[in-house]
């Protein structure tokens, strides 16, 4: 079938985070948010009619995965990355958030340090403290040819002043984007296995890709890495089912797992029995409405950058190559964090995600999300447009 995403579905009312609290202090009828990481779009319809059918059977007591939803992830994984897992390295939980906790309380005690690559989405750092005692370092991403790359040097220096016994990895990478290369998984993993490090991958953006490259996931680089490796994945950005709250975790090594399963035991949430019809649901019958998705969000990028390059060209765009989270250099502008956050939240009335709420090297940017439908897209460059000008 045709998905129609040009059509604006108003969320207002639903206690919808984006919408209904676009942030501190702003009221939701003036802005337009352009914030939080999920799509303004209707998800699948076999998504939908799927979930009809459970709601439809009247008792919604524990329920467990079950096959058919194994054998969902693990024929999609094969199907999209050319990763054949094995059923025992699977299990699911309420969200990549906690999981990125109880993965850094698995592998780390108290005391010890885990690496992340800044600027990077805040929760992998947060998961250090959040584990209990841990601490996180950072080494600073690159910018060669107006994307990040990974510092290897850098990271090479920082395994071995700090001994991080955890990497962090994002991948694909947010802010900015970038869809890591198989060389540069690989080098990465090769620090690891030298410096004797886990990686601790979030691929929570894996089937969002711009680009014509394929999504390489970390443990499927080789056995030896495999074996020192945790990835995250979820239905939740792909086909737009955050609220469902149900995400995976492969870990393919017995011992890891067994680590991680008891640091998960009685406090990270259990996967629900909605999220889990709607990700086998997803799995086998998403993929018409995701490719169409992309087609969109693709357009809605070409949109966006031609319009900035015309109208602000003091603003730069960091192009995506996987995530509809588009990464812009304010930097042109001159202003300081807090002048550069009143200018959207006040004078444009556009939400947006401060960069430097990524950490170090995010000052000076924004984060946009371009899931939308083009007129809100348009409206949001519009009102940013109106209040650079005025300055
Ligand atoms: C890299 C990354 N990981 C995790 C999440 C959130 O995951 P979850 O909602 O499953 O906890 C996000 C949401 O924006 C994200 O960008």
């Amino acid at each position: 079938m045709k998905y129609d995403f040009d059509t604006w579905v108003d969320r207002r009312g639903t206690n919808c985070s984006k919408w209904d609290t676009p942030g501190r202090g702003l009221d939701p009828s003036l802005v337009l948010p352009m914030s939080i990481a999920d799509m303004d779009f209707p998800v699948p319809e076999p998504v939908i009619e799927a979930l009809r059918k459970r709601v439809d059977h009247p008792v919604y007591g524990y329920t467990n995965p079950g096959e058919g939803v194994t054998g969902a992830v693990i024929d999609r994984l094969e199907r999209k990355f050319d990763w054949r897992i094995r059923p025992e390295w699977l299990s699911f939980s309420s969200g990549v958030v906690p999981s990125l906790t109880t993965a850094v309380r698995a592998l780390t005690e108290p005391g010890e340090k885990v690496l992340a690559m800044s600027p990077v989405y805040p929760h992998l750092p947060w998961a250090a403290p959040r584990a209990g005692g841990r601490e996180a370092v950072f080494t600073r991403l690159k910018t060669e040819n107006g994307r990040y790359v990974m510092d290897l040097n850098d990271i090479e220096r920082a395994l071995a002043e700090h001994k991080p016994k955890v990497i962090m990895l994002c991948s694909p990478h947010n802010p900015g984007g970038r869809l890591w290369t198989r060389e540069e998984l690989l080098a990465l993993g090769g620090l690891a296995l030298k410096y004797d490090a886990y990686v601790v991958s979030d691929e929570i953006h894996c089937e969002l890709v711009l680009s014509s490259r394929r999504h390489v996931p970390f443990p499927s680089l080789s056995s030896e890495i495999a074996a020192r490796s945790i990835v995250l994945m979820s239905p939740a950005k792909t086909f737009n089912v955050a609220g469902l709250g149900t995400s995976l975790t492969i870990i393919p090594d017995a011992e890891v797992r067994k680590r991680f399963l008891q640091a998960e035991a009685g406090v990270a949430g259990e996967p629900n029995i909605f999220g889990l019809t709607a990700l086998e649901a997803a799995y086998r019958h998403g993929d018409e409405w995701l490719e169409q998705v992309l087609e969109y969000i693709r357009a809605n990028l070409s949109f966006l950058t031609g319009w900035f390059n015309k109208e602000l060209p003091q603003l730069k765009v960091m192009e995506p190559e996987a995530t509809y989270l588009v990464w812009v250099d304010c930097r042109g502008l001159g202003l300081d964090n807090e002048a550069l956050s009143l200018l959207f939240r006040e004078k444009a009335k556009v939400a947006v995600v401060d960069g430097f709420k990524f950490g170090e090297g995010g000052e000076g940017f924004v984060r946009l999300n371009i899931a939308c439908p083009r007129s809100i897209l348009e409206e949001g460059l519009r009102r940013i447009a109106s209040a650079i000008r005025g300055l």
